[in-house]
């Protein structure tokens, strides 16, 4: 495993992706390699965006809310940023911009890291 994952944060982005296709856990220290996020930080953070996102990012409460669970980290994080900045606007994007703004640069990053492994149940 400590081979794995010395590889895998070279492989980037394909990382998550093993880990969270496969359903393998023990690859969750290598996430923690990747990117700047702390997925189980994040973790906790993200009870706040259940009520919209669903607890697994993929069952939103209403039609107009995105799935999220399983996207990209680095693509999260940037609309994460794009919504504090207010830079994405329009839409709902104002529902979004409120989430953000509290959010600093480390909540982002370990929000992002972990709804990028929620696809991982399907
Ligand atoms: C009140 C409901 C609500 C809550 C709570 C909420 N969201 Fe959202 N979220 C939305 C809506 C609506 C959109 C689509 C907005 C738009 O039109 O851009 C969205 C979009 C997003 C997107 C962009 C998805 C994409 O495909 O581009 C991300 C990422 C996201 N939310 C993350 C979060 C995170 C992280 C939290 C918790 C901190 C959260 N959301 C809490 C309603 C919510």
């Amino acid at each position: 495993m400590s081979t794995l994952c010395r590889i895998l944060p070279h492989i980037s982005r394909g990382v998550a992706l093993i880990a969270s296709t496969s359903g393998v856990l023990f690859c969750m220290p290598c996430a923690h390699a990747i990117g700047k996020g702390d997925a189980a930080q994040g973790r906790t953070k993200f009870t706040a965006c259940i009520s919209c996102h669903g607890a697994d990012g993929r069952t939103p409460t209403s039609p107009g809310f995105p799935k999220i669970g399983g996207q990209n980290a680095d693509y999260l994080a940037a609309a994460l940023h794009a919504y504090k900045s207010g830079q994405r606007n329009g839409g709902m994007s104002s529902m979004m911009q409120s989430m953000a703004k509290p959010l600093n640069d480390q909540d982002i990053d370990n929000l992002a890291a972990y709804i990028a492994t929620l696809d991982a149940q399907k």
